[in-house]
This record gives C-alpha cells, sequence and structure tokens, in this order.
C-alpha cells in the first residue's frame, strides 16, 4: 500500500515538474473557526450536532464561531434542546434548512425560524405548543412529533408544504390552517383525526394536495376544495363516499380510497370528478359496479380495483366515446369471468393486471384491446388458450400466465402477437413445454419456467424461439440425461443465460433484476462439460434456420424424431459450422476491441513506468500495481432508481468500443484486466 501511495506522490511529483507551479492563495481563515458548538459534537464537520453533555439553548451566542456565510444546514439529532431564540438563526445569511430529529424541545421563540426556508422535526417531543412566525419559511415538517394538536401556523404566510403526519391530532380547529394562504401540499396522515370542519380549507385556495391516510374519519365532506388535485383518504374506516363527498373535488386528478369499508360507489358520485386521471378503489368492499360508472370520467387513466369482490366486471362505458384509460388493474377481485364486453370501450388500455382472480375462460376477453402491452392474468384457473384468444392483440409484449393449469403451452396461441417478448409461465403445471411445433414465437426473449413440472426438453423446444436469450428453469424435475445435457449446451452455445429470477411486475418490460445462473448452477454438475472441438466458437443464430416461416416442421424428416440424440449431436456440429462465419466476424470484433484495450493499457502503463523510473526511487520488479477492476453488473456503483428500473452504466461507460453484444451472461464475465509487467 504504502509502495502504491510512494508510486503516485511521484507520479504527482514528475507530473508536477513538467507544469509550471500554480501560486497558491494564502489561507485567510480567521483562527476561531469551529465547526460545532460548544458541549456538543458534529458529524463530518458540518454543523450536524449529534450529541451534547447537556441541555443546550440556541441563541446568537451558540453559534459565535460557526462560519455562517458557508452554512446552509444546521442539523441537531438526540439532543436536549431548552430553548430556541429568536435570534439563534437570525444571522445566517444562507441558511436554507434545519433538522431537528430525535430531540426534546423545550420552547421556541415564535420568531426562531424568521429568515429559514424549510424546516424539520421529526420525532421531537414539545414541552410547548409550538407557535411560528416566519417570512420565509415554505416547508415544514412536525413528522411523528406526538402532537395532540395542530401548532399555530398562522404567522407562515410563504408555507407551501406542511406535513403532520404520524402524530396524536385528533381536533382539528376550523382556523387552523386559516391564514397559509400559500399552502400547497398538507399531509396529516396516521392521526386519529375523526372529522373535519368542512371549511376548514376555506381560505387556502392554493391547497392542491390533500392526505389524511390511516385517520378514522367514517365520512369525508369538505365544502370549499375545488382546487384539490390530490385527496389520499386510504385507511379511513369511510364507509361511504357519495356525492356530498365529490360535488366539489372537480379539479381532483387523483384519488386514493384504498383500504376503506366502501360497499358501493356510483356512476353519480364519480361524475362530479371530471379531471380524475388515477382512482384508486383497491381493499375495499366493492361487489358491484354499474356500467355508467365512470361515464364522465373522460380523463381517467389508471382504475386500480384491486382486493374487491366482484365475480364480474361492468360493461365499462364512456358519455362520449372511448376511454383513453392505459391502465387497468383488478388483482384478487374474485372475478369468474371476463366478456369481451367489459373492456370494449378500452381499446387504448396499454396494461391490464387481473392475477389472483378465478377466471377458467378468457378466450374472447381480450378481442378489443388492441393495444394491449402487459397482461397479467397469473393466478387464475385457465386451464387452456383458444388459438385465437390473443389474435388482436399485435401489441402485447409480455404476458404473464403464471399459475394457470395449463399442463402445456401451444405456441399457435402465443405466436399470433409478433412482438411477445416474455412469457411468464410459472408454476403452470407444465409437464411438456410445448403441446406442438408449429408455429413459431419469433421475438420472444424470455421464457420463465420455474416451478414446473418439467423432466426433460429436447432442440426442437427451443426452435421455435429463435430470439430467446434468457430461461428460468429452477425447480423443475429435471433429469440430467446426456440428451438434457446437450440441449443445454445448444442453449449455452446460442446464448441463451438461464436466469434465476425475474421481477414479473416490472414495467416496462426489463431485465434489469435478472439474477443471471451458469449452466453449471442449473445442472449441478450433473451433465459433463462437453468438449467437442467443433464447439470452439461463439455461435449465434442462424437466420436461414429460424426466421423465414412460421412452419417448422416440414424442414425435419422422420428420421429427426427417431434418434434424437444423434441428430442432437449432429446439430450441434452443423449449428457451430454453419454458424462459423459470422461466430469468427464476432470473434474478430471481439479481439479488436480486447486488443485495442490491451494496447491502450499498455501505453499507459508503459508512460507510467517511464515517469516513475525516472524518479529513480521506483523498484521496478517490486512494484505491485494495482489491479484495474471493471465493475460487474450488480455492483455498479452509482446507480440511480428511476421509475422502478435501475440505471446501469453498460459498455460504454466501461470506455473502449460498444461491445459486440453476444449475451449477457458474456458480458458479466468481462474479464477483469489485470495490469501485467511488461
Ligand atoms: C446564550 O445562552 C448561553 C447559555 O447557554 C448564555 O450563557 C448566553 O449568555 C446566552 N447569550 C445570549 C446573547 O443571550
Ligand atoms: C411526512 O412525514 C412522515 C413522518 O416523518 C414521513 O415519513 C414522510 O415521508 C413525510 N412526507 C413527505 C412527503 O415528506
Ligand atoms: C389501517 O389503520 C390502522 C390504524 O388505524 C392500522 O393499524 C392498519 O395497519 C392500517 N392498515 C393499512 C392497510 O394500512
Ligand atoms: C359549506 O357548508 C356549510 C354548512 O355545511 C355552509 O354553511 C356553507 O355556506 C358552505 N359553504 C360553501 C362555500 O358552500
Ligand atoms: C395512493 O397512495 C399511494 C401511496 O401514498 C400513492 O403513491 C398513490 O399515488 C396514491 N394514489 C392512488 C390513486 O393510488
Ligand atoms: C393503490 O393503493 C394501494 C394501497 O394503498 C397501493 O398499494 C397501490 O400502489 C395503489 N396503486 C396505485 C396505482 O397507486
Ligand atoms: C370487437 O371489435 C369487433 C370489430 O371491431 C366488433 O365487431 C366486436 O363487436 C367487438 N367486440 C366487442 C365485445 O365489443
Ligand atoms: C404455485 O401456485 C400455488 C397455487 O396455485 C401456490 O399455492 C404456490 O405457492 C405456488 N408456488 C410458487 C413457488 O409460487
Ligand atoms: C400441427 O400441424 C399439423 C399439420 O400442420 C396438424 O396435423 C396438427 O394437428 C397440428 N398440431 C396441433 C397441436 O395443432
Amino acid at each position: 500500500m504504502t509502495r502504491w501511495l510512494l508510486a503516485f506522490a511521484a507520479l504527482a511529483a514528475a507530473l508536477a515538474e513538467a507544469t509550471p507551479p500554480t501560486p497558491k492563495a494564502p489561507l485567510l481563515l480567521p483562527t476561531k473557526i469551529k465547526s460545532c458548538i460548544e458541549h456538543c459534537k458534529c458529524k463530518l464537520n458540518k454543523l450536524a450536532v449529534i450529541e451534547c453533555d447537556r441541555p443546550i439553548i440556541l441563541n446568537s451566542t451558540t453559534f459565535r464561531y460557526i462560519n455562517k456565510p458557508q452554512t446552509s444546514t444546521v442539523s441537531f439529532e438526540n439532543v436536549i434542546i431548552d430553548q430556541i431564540e429568536e435570534d439563534a438563526f437570525s444571522d445566517f445569511p444562507n441558511l436554507g434548512d434545519i433538522l431537528i430529529l430525535n430531540s426534546h424541545i423545550g420552547s421556541i421563540d415564535a420568531k426562531a425560524f424568521n429568515n429559514v426556508k424549510r424546516v424539520k422535526f421529526a420525532r421531537c417531543r414539545f414541552e410547548d405548543r409550538p407557535d411560528l412566525v416566519s417570512e420565509k419559511m415554505e416547508e415544514l415538517h412536525f413528522g411523528e412529533c406526538q402532537l395532540e394538536e395542530i401548532p399555530k401556523l398562522n404567522g407562515l404566510l410563504k408555507l407551501t408544504f406542511l406535513n403532520l403526519t404520524g402524530n396524536y391530532i385528533k381536533d382539528i380547529d376550523i382556523d387552523a390552517f386559516a391564514e397559509l394562504f400559500d399552502l400547497e401540499e398538507l399531509y396529516l396522515s396516521n392521526n386519529e383525526i375523526f372529522k373535519i370542519p368542512p371549511t376548514l380549507f376555506i381560505n387556502n385556495d392554493n391547497l392542491a394536495g390533500l392526505y389524511l391516510d390511516n385517520n378514522q374519519l367514517r365520512h369525508f365532506y369538505l365544502n370549499t376544495s375545488e382546487n384539490l388535485e390530490t385527496l389520499s383518504l386510504k385507511n379511513c374506516s369511510l364507509e361511504l363516499f357519495d356525492e356530498k363527498s365529490a360535488q366539489r373535488l372537480s379539479d381532483l386528478n387523483d384519488l386514493n380510497l384504498s383500504h376503506n369499508k366502501l360497499k358501493t360507489i356510483t356512476g353519480r358520485t364519480m361524475s362530479f370528478m371530471k379531471e380524475l386521471a388515477i382512482i384508486n378503489l383497491s381493499h375495499n368492499k366493492l361487489s358491484k359496479l354499474d356500467d355508467d360508472i365512470f361515464a364522465y370520467n373522460t380523463n381517467l387513466m389508471k382504475i386500480v380495483l384491486d382486493g374487491n369482490n366482484f365475480e364480474a366486471l361492468p360493461n365499462f362505458y364512456l358519455h362520449n366515446g372511448d376511454f383513453i384509460a392505459y391502465s387497468f388493474s383488478c388483482k384478487h377481485c374474485g372475478l369468474k369471468t371476463l366478456p369481451a364486453s367489459a373492456f370494449k370501450h378500452m381499446k387504448s388500455m396499454t396494461s391490464l393486471e387481473l392475477s389472483h382472480n378465478k377466471l377458467m375462460n378468457v378466450d374472447n376477453s381480450f378481442q378489443n384491446i388492441t393495444s394491449l402491452k402487459l397482461l397479467d392474468i397469473s393466478y387464475n384457473n385457465v386451464v387452456y388458450f383458444a388459438p385465437y384468444t390473443f389474435v388482436n392483440n399485435k401489441n402485447l409484449e409480455y404476458l404473464n400466465i403464471a399459475g394457470n393449469p395449463l399442463m402445456t403451452l401451444n405456441p399457435e396461441v402465443f405466436a399470433v402477437m409478433p412482438v411477445l417478448k416474455l412469457i411468464n409461465a410459472r408454476n403452470a403445471t407444465l409437464s411438456k413445454l410445448w403441446s406442438n411445433y408449429n408455429k413459431s414465437l419469433k421475438d420472444l426473449q424470455k421464457l420463465l419456467l420455474s416451478d414446473n413440472r418439467l423432466t426433460s426438453l429436447s432442440i426442437d423446444d427451443f426452435r421455435i424461439t429463435p430470439s430467446l436469450t434468457a430461461i428460468d428453469l429452477f425447480n423443475n424435475p429435471l433429469v440430467f440425461t446426456e440428451k438434457l445435457c446437450k440441449v443445454l449446451n445448444w442453449l449455452d452455445l446460442k446464448g441463451v443465460n438461464p436466469i434465476e429470477k425475474f421481477r414479473s411486475y416490472e414495467f416496462p418490460f426489463d431485465d434489469s433484476y435478472d439474477i443471471i445462473m451458469s449452466w453449471t448452477q442449473l445442472h449441478n454438475n450433473n451433465c459433463q462439460v462437453q468438449s467437442t472441438t467443433t464447439v470452439t466458437t461463439i455461435p449465434i443464430d442462424d437466420e436461414d434456420n429460424d426466421d423465414d416461416d412460421d412452419d417448422t416442421t416440414d424442414r425435419y424428416d422422420e428420421a429427426y424424431y427417431d434418434d434424437e440424440d444423434d441428430i442432437v449431436e449432429e446439430e450441434v456440429k452443423k449449428f457451430a459450422e454453419s454458424n462459423f462465419t459470422r461466430a469468427s466476424y464476432i470473434l474478430s470484433i471481439t479481439s479488436a476491441f480486447v486488443l485495442s484495450a490491451v494496447v491502450v493499457l499498455t501505453v499507459a502503463v508503459t508512460l507510467t513506468l517511464c515517469i516513475l523510473k525516472r524518479n529513480s526511487n521506483f523498484n521496478m520488479h517490486e512494484a505491485n500495481l494495482p489491479r484495474v477492476k471493471i465493475p460487474l453488473w450488480n455492483t455498479t456503483p452509482g446507480q440511480k432508481k428511476h421509475s422502478g428500473s435501475v440505471y446501469r452504466p453498460l459498455s460504454e461507460d466501461l470506455s473502449g468500443p460498444k461491445t459486440p453484444k453476444l449475451s449477457r451472461y458474456e458480458f458479466t464475465a468481462t474479464p477483469t484486466v489485470h495490469s501485467s509487467n511488461p
């Protein structure tokens, strides 16, 4: 390690020699500056107080040694603050945020936060009911602070965001928010509120988001809420959401009524909410909806009805044309039938989730939903799909039929969907993969078959899925005969990866959660690794073989079926040979890439060594140069969460030219570049 550092120091020195030195500005910091306050410890050299040996008072003296212009955030955690005085923060010109967590607070002078934009108390205890006045404060949190009353906030003229989640608030004074003219978002979830004065928000014309989840409201009614855009009333013991409730919600976009006790909701009630785009009625006690339930919700885009008990869905219609809804979900809904007429007016739907119902026959159900991209009918009772079931679903990419007692799959059912990319047929009692080989699934990339009863597979099974890149065979009673081993080997050669896990609810269809295994892991060394010399290339799919027509049977003669093993052997060879040209093309690209990487590396190392040698204190033979590690897929730092999918830098970020896409398995195994001694 030290040697390493020395090497770098030497390198730096060598470089410094080459460039003219830049004059360094002398340090101008006053000697008194401290990064923490008296009697306390701070974290990370910031004004982040984490421990004090006594209760503290925050006043102007407290921060006298702090570099105030440079402080934008002040935080306290696990402290006892006897008092926060009016001028405590008044000399911080750039203070944006104050956070006080897990602390005990005596009293706060009303104007203590007069020049602060955001204040967050979380899990704090207050001896006195806070009463705040501020000209600048925009955001205020009192999360889980055991408050029984709403603090006095009417001096917060600029407040736009208030979070009072997780307190013991029961009653709300009619004037609690009367002077918060700018309030836009109000969180009152997880309290004990049982009643809201109907005119509570009479002055809050800008209130757009109101969150009241987990209170005991029973009934909701506000007569001054025309401007609400988001209303969340999850788990509020509502037994009724009627016309009176909805009357004033003319601007509402997003309504969350999940986990209540609603037995009915009428089309008339819904008709007041003309702007509604998302409605969540999941986990109520609904048993029937009228056909006109959404008849006036022209803007409805997303409908969630999970966890009710319907038996059947109504024939949804819109008074003036078709819905623009793109997402519909009714999981765990007790559905027994699904007539095509239910979605007749939802032609633009792209996502339909109907898992965990009791559907047996869906042959006609999806006929008119031509834009459908995702269909989840997992865990129903479908035994058989008529070959025409999906004939109009030309846009379907993702099909989840897991958990249905299917026994086997008929490719003719799926081949009608030209862009079908994934079939999830896990836990579907499959004992034979395909019932015939009459049609091929041209675009299919993933086949999830775990938890089935497959004992064997044949090359024919995969000939009809020429684009397959990943397969999940986990937990099948596979018998690793020589034949099966050859099939697995063949799949390996074709660049098909065995995968272990797939987040089946990810949409758009995304493979970032796959866990790729090796074939060895799958067969657990029950198969010999094939050492045929013909198989040293990396063949990929031969277009002539698979892509030109639907009918793949005529290519095989009877003999093929008589002695499959020989044929398999032959196939492997033929396959390898016929792909030789393309394989060598790929190889040449790959090696070009590897070679250029090696060249660059060698040059870099040589240069480094030259510089180091010049500074003769470097012993080349003892040098232990670092390993340059290329991060693996799943360990890449800097992953970003964004709409459910994980961004990972691809080949571009690993520098160098784009690698030809062989298969991700090989990519994962991209050799770690070890620097070698030249
Ligand atoms: C601030 O509080 C401390 C006690 O913590 C006290 O000694 C000091 O005099 C106070 N300063 C002012 C300006 O009130
Ligand atoms: C509101 O406060 C609660 C409790 O501290 C917290 O969990 C939640 O994330 C906050 N909500 C927002 C939108 O900041
Ligand atoms: C509903 O609220 C109660 C408390 O009022 C809580 O115990 C329960 O866990 C909540 N249920 C859900 C689904 O959030
Ligand atoms: C709100 O309702 C109350 C009584 O329920 C009524 O006195 C008041 O006039 C209503 N306000 C508006 C704006 O409708
Ligand atoms: C319901 O609540 C969840 C969680 O608070 C939120 O993400 C969602 O947007 C809300 N709205 C609907 C329509 O579900
Ligand atoms: C609907 O509400 C349930 C329960 O609150 C939540 O889990 C789900 O994510 C919500 N759905 C949408 C689309 O917001
Ligand atoms: C589906 O569409 C076809 C043609 O557009 C139409 O004839 C048929 O009646 C529709 N089915 C239903 C149930 O609306
Ligand atoms: C398979 O489905 C059955 C019900 O159909 C369920 O009980 C079981 O847990 C499922 N198994 C797996 C591994 O998902
Ligand atoms: C497959 O096609 C052949 C003729 O092309 C036909 O005889 C056979 O019944 C078909 N198999 C299935 C299961 O449809």
